[in-house]
């Protein structure tokens, strides 16, 4: 193979979003090869932009796109897709990061113990601000459909795989304001390397919608931390009276 075979190769494998093209191959080429062979270039990531907006999407048309899905391996030892539950026309949307035991059991987001204080955050927030909502009032979804194993975060091909269909839930029902709930939710809507604890509490944007970032539920029951919880609760202050006042 020629050096400029090779280079057209490479290219070929950065288009198909490989990052690394580690030096075996260099060697195997550079035996045959009378050529010299160029150092294995790193390119840069290939973000994949959600290209799905089919005109006149809504979120049963997503629910029938997705089926019985098989697309990735979480298929094989879940009980349910949990497509999320609420408001179709909810000016909130809040994002979580998985199905857990409890939600993979009933078909539906956020119904166990980090569910039950998601509704009291979303209830007891809205009732001491004056904001009549309540947890019907929103919508709630998480960035894969189907429980991870052992409740293990979902793995990068994961997301992507099923956040196509989260993306088109968010642009179906396109809330004035999405929730983030945790790391997972985090990246799968912003392009962000920092933590948590930095990006919690400010504005971001996915698309033209504006992203609160908070801590997840089932962290602030792990971990009995006072501030944790206050910084949560100032978080969906500044999220329900941006969307509300
Ligand atoms: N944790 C999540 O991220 N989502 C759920 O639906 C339940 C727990």
């Amino acid at each position: 193979m020629t050096a400029e075979q090779l280079r057209s190769r490479l290219e070929f494998y950065r288009d198909l979003g490989i990052e690394y093209i580690y030096n075996r191959i260099g060697q195997t080429l550079a035996e045959s090869a009378p050529e010299p062979v160029p150092e294995p270039v790193k390119v840069a990531p290939v973000t994949v932009l959600p290209t799905l907006e089919p005109a006149g999407d809504s979120l049963d048309q997503i629910r029938l796109d997705i089926g019985e899905c098989r697309r990735c391996r979480l298929a094989e030892a879940r009980h349910s897709i949990v497509f999320g539950s609420g408001n179709e026309k909810a000016r909130i949307v809040f994002v979580g990061e998985g199905p857990g035991a409890d939600e993979d059991e009933q078909g539906l987001p956020f119904v166990g113990r980090a569910g039950q204080l998601l509704t009291q955050m979303i209830d007891n927030t809205a009732a001491k601000e004056g904001i009549p909502i309540r947890r019907a009032d929103v919508y709630i979804c998480n960035v894969v459909k189907c429980r991870p194993p052992e409740n293990r975060t979902p793995l990068p091909d994961e997301m992507q795989t099923c956040g196509q269909f989260l993306y088109r839930q968010l642009l179906a029902i396109r809330p004035k304001a999405i929730c983030a709930l945790g790391a997972t939710a985090m990246k799968a809507l912003l392009d962000t390397k920092e933590g948590i604890t930095r990006q919690r509490g400010r504005w971001h944007k996915w698309r033209d919608i504006p992203v609160m970032v908070t801590y997840h539920p089932s962290y602030l029951l792990r971990q009995y931390n006072q501030q944790a919880r206050r910084e949560a609760w100032e978080d969906l202050k500044t999220l329900f009276h941006y969307v509300y006042d």
